[in-house]
């Protein structure tokens, strides 16, 4: 076989009701559904080629060789994508982000949507969305929305065949707008998919995912309404459940900084202003503002001179994961 080459970009994605847990780790089937908007701008571009010369996984992520557990985890989903292919092939993937390393913005979901869609086209798979999104699941749960465009649902499914994620909105539907404030650069202690498996170890983990599909539905209404006052109310709510779960496993994820804190009580009295704000938290402590385009900038403003804000990152409602070139 040729070496054939592919390359795929796709965003990051901010959820407005979160997956945290999982039914089937393995899998990555989860404790429940989740919605999201994909973070247009920001975005992972990855190349993937398939090389008959190559003895083993060359993978490279913003110009540096990925080593140790990281490597593991892109190598055993490399072993995936040849199983679907029948190949034995070695790959060299090069990965690069356009928004800064360390910012603490969750980077999983776009770089396997990305690989999920660059690495089956480089092998000649071609894919439907539900099936890449399915695959890109097995990555990282968050990357099942990454595939998708604009606001994303993700089923949670009963097995691997239905537990993919679908479009409920295009990007053009709704222009919001999500200010992110990073107010701290360094790794998080305990990632996701560590934090997943505590899920369980919080007794009010189970009220959260019984309640989800009502969280689900209001989100889902609020979006095709373009009701913002709904959905920044669930949005709200459901975050801070995810955090009761985080605050209260075994050991607790206390993800918070004071500045986090602060910045959830200043966009609650921002909205008392009549700011069409509200705020989201994942497993980190910079603060998603979501805003309608007529107070992104007052908001972004208010951010930056925000005492603890180190920087403030911009995005709008994104596409989905996409070929940016074909084979060759
Ligand atoms: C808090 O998708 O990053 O951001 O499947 O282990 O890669 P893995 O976890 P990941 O978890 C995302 C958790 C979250 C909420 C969300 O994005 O829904």
């Amino acid at each position: 076989m040729e070496k054939t080459a592919a390359t795929a970009i796709a965003h990051p994605n901010i959820a407005f009701i979160k997956y945290w847990g999982n039914r089937d780790p393995e899998l990555r089937l989860p404790a429940n559904g989740s919605l999201s908007m994909n973070l247009g701008g920001l975005l992972t571009r990855t190349r993937v080629w398939f090389d008959p010369t190559l003895a083993q996984d060359e993978i490279w992520l913003n110009s540096q060789p990925l080593e140790g557990a990281a490597r593991e985890r892109v190598v055993r989903f490399l072993d995936l994508v040849r199983g679907l292919a029948g190949r034995t092939l070695a790959a060299h993937v090069e990965s690069e982000n356009n928004f800064p390393a360390g910012a603490g913005l969750a980077s999983s979901a776009a770089a396997f949507a990305a690989l999920a869609l660059a690495s089956t086209a480089a092998l000649g798979l071609r894919l439907d969305e539900a099936a890449l999104s399915r695959l890109a699941r097995r990555g990282s749960g968050s990357a099942a929305r990454s595939v998708p465009a604009g606001f994303v649902e993700w089923q949670p499914g009963r097995g691997d065949a239905d537990s993919y994620a679908f479009s409920i909105a295009p990007p053009e539907h709704w222009p919001l707008v999500d200010c992110v404030a990073i107010v701290e650069s360094a790794h998080k202690a305990i990632g996701s998919s560590q934090g997943h498996l505590l899920a369980a170890t919080s007794p009010l983990q189970a009220a959260r995912v019984a309640d989800a599909p009502r969280r689900l539905r209001i989100a889902r209404q609020a979006i095709w309404r373009r009701d913002f006052e709904a959905l920044a109310e669930i949005a709200e709510q459901d975050s801070m459940m995810l955090h009761a779960v985080m605050l209260t496993s075994q050991p607790p994820l206390i993800y918070w900084r004071g500045v986090s804190v602060e910045l959830m009580h200043a966009v609650a009295s921002w909205r008392r202003e009549g700011i069409a704000a509200f705020y989201t938290l994942d497993a980190g402590p910079n603060v998603h503002v979501i805003c309608l385009p007529e107070h992104a900038e007052s908001i972004q403003r208010r951010l930056r001179d925000f005492p603890g804000v180190r920087e403030v990152i911009v995005a709008q409602v994104g596409g989905p994961a996409r070929l940016v070139e074909g084979q060759g």
